[in-house]
C-alpha cells in the first residue's frame, strides 16, 4: 500500500476554530477521516507541529524511507523560512506545497514562497481540498 504524509506547520491544528472566514469550519481531523475514506488504497498519515525544528526532523525523517509523497502546508514558515526550503531540497521524497487559502488573493507578504522551487508543485486557494488535489497529484490516483 502506497504511504503519503500530510504534514502541517504552525497554526494548522486550530483549523476549524482559527479565522473561520478564511479557513473554513471543519476541524482537520474531520477533514482526514474523510481523505481516507476517499482514498481507500492509500496509508495516509498525519503530523502536524508549531516548530520549525520539528518540521524538520520529521521531513528528514519521512524524505528517505517509503513515502510516496509528502503533502507539505508550512503555513508562515512558507514565507520566511529558508532552513524548510534547504529540508525539502535536501530530501528524496517529492513535495506538493499545499495552502487553505489562495495565498495569492491575500496580503503581499503571503505571495512569496521560499519553498515552492524545491517542491513538485503548489496547490494554493481550494480550502481543505487543496490537500486532496495534492494526493492525486502525488499519486496519479
Ligand atoms: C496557509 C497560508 C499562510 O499564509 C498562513 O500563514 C497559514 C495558512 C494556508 O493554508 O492558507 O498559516 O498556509
Amino acid at each position: 500500500m502506497d504511504k503519503i504524509i500530510i504534514i502541517n506547520g504552525p497554526n494548522l491544528n486550530l483549523i476549524g476554530v482559527r479565522e473561520p472566514a478564511i479557513y473554513g469550519g471543519k476541524s482537520f481531523e474531520n477533514y482526514l477521516e474523510s481523505l481516507k475514506r476517499d482514498f481507500p488504497a492509500l496509508a495516509i498519515e498525519y503530523f502536524q507541529s508549531n516548530h520549525e525544528g520539528v518540521l524538520i526532523d520529521k521531513l528528514h525523517e519521512v524524505g528517505f524511507a517509503d513515502y510516496k509523497g509528502i503533502v507539505l502546508n508550512a503555513g508562515a514558515f512558507t514565507h520566511t523560512s529558508l532552513a524548510l526550503a534547504d529540508a525539502i531540497a535536501a530530501i528524496a521524497t517529492p513535495v506538493v506545497e499545499v495552502h487553505i487559502s489562495n495565498v495569492h488573493a491575500r496580503e503581499a507578504f503571503r505571495h512569496h514562497s521560499y519553498m515552492a522551487g524545491n517542491c513538485r508543485g503548489v496547490i494554493s486557494g481550494f480550502g481543505l481540498d487543496s490537500y486532496r488535489l495534492a494526493i492525486l497529484a502525488l499519486t496519479g490516483n
